[in-house]
């Protein structure tokens, strides 16, 4: 049942706290830096290669593991959608590992290209929410991400919990290959730590992100951006918001804008951009004054110090607590959640049923 919530996606977003609490406590489960993959027989030092396959959010939890993967454990990282993977027929080097995140472990295309990868990769591992699926049952390796069951179709606490468990899975690939010092690693972990606090208050943003959806709720396109670890999270909420209130949106790597979509930009294309304060802030910021300068309305998400160097004529602002900026794309989806869902709440859509979607597509 919705335990008071108008949706099971309003329930599902208010939980993560305790979920991520929750996936953090199995697989750090001594309070210390000591990553506990139970049984899984795991030694990254031996991997050559990553190739990460999902759909749709999952996809992008892939995206965002690759740039973790490359950057913490200086891993190379091929990833691809299922649909696509299972029928490109890719080579899979020697040394490589088929890495399948799916919530519902039951996902058609996921699940063939699992089944591709089988005999032609050293281990298969899929990161699932529901432990007794096919894909867990089909792997070499199954590690369950706790998230508890979705009912919502847009997945929320699944993606954020999928974060969890692939971040942690690149810190014990930057131990194995020893890319990182332990002191780094005891840094991330003790980020991971604060993190279900730091949701919390990103959850208290949720009125304020109501007042902006009234607005947003009127267009008719709207356009994402980030950069490093938000650009997969500008995907992810373009997705979330069309999926659920059926208004176009799309995510963009702000590099990319002035390849194309610059043209689009006028005051009628409001924009979202996806800023922390981290060492890619400033690019953002040229790209968000770029399109603020041709009269688009900006909502900035980002922290406190993020607020007061943007400056100027954003049209508003969403302020989460300071990250560690290797989890910000966690942090930060909460608030890109909060702004689909208002969106949808706003113009009277069927959030948690959305039309012409199933919760899980077992079929191809
Ligand atoms: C979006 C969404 C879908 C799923 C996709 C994969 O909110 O829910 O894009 O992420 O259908 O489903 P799983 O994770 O069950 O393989």
């Amino acid at each position: 049942h919705k335990g008071g919530y108008k949706h099971f996606m309003a329930k599902e977003i208010a939980e993560q706290p305790v979920v991520i609490a929750e996936t953090i406590r199995c697989y750090l489960p001594s309070g210390g830096d000591m990553i506990d993959l139970k049984e899984a027989d795991l030694d990254f030092s031996k991997v050559s290669r990553l190739t990460m396959v999902g759909c749709g959010t999952a996809y992008y939890a892939c995206l965002t593991a690759k740039y973790w993967f490359e950057q913490l454990a200086r891993l190379p990282v091929e990833i691809d959608v299922a649909s696509e993977f299972r029928y490109r027929e890719p080579p899979l080097p020697e040394g490589s590992l088929a890495l399948f995140v799916s919530q519902s472990g039951e996902t058609a295309d996921t699940l063939a290209a699992l089944r591709y990868c089988r005999g032609k990769a050293d281990h298969i591992l899929s990161v699932i929410n529901a432990a007794e699926s096919t894909m867990a049952r089909e792997s070499d390796i199954a590690l369950p991400i706790h998230a508890g069951a979705e009912i919502g179709v847009a997945s929320t606490k699944a993606f954020t919990c999928q974060l969890v468990v692939l971040l942690i899975l690149a810190l014990k690939a930057a131990a194995d290959r020893g890319t990182m010092s332990a002191a780094q690693i005891a840094e991330h972990v003790a980020a991971l730590r604060s993190l279900p606090g730091a949701v919390n208050s990103a959850l208290e943003q949720s009125e304020a992100i109501r007042r902006v959806a009234r607005h947003l709720s009127e267009a008719s396109d709207v356009l994402f951006l980030g950069r490093g670890l938000m650009y997969p999270l500008a995907l992810e909420g373009a997705l979330k918001l069309k999926e659920i209130s059926y208004i176009h949106a799309e995510g963009y790597a702000s590099g990319e804008l002035k390849h194309g979509p610059i043209a689009l930009v006028d005051t009628d294309l409001p924009i979202v951009v996806l800023a922390p304060s981290d060492g890619l802030f400033d690019k953002t910021m040229s790209n968000m004054q770029e399109v603020i300068a041709r009269k688009a309305r900006v909502l900035l998400i980002t922290d406190e110090a993020g607020v007061a160097a943007a400056g100027g004529d954003v049209w508003s602002t969403i302020a989460m607590p300071a990250i560690h900026p290797a989890l910000a794309p966690i942090l930060y989806a909460i608030p890109a959640q909060l702004l689909a869902y208002h969106t949808a709440v706003a113009k009277g859509t069927d959030v948690d049923q959305p039309r012409n979607l199933a919760k899980s597509v077992t079929v191809e």
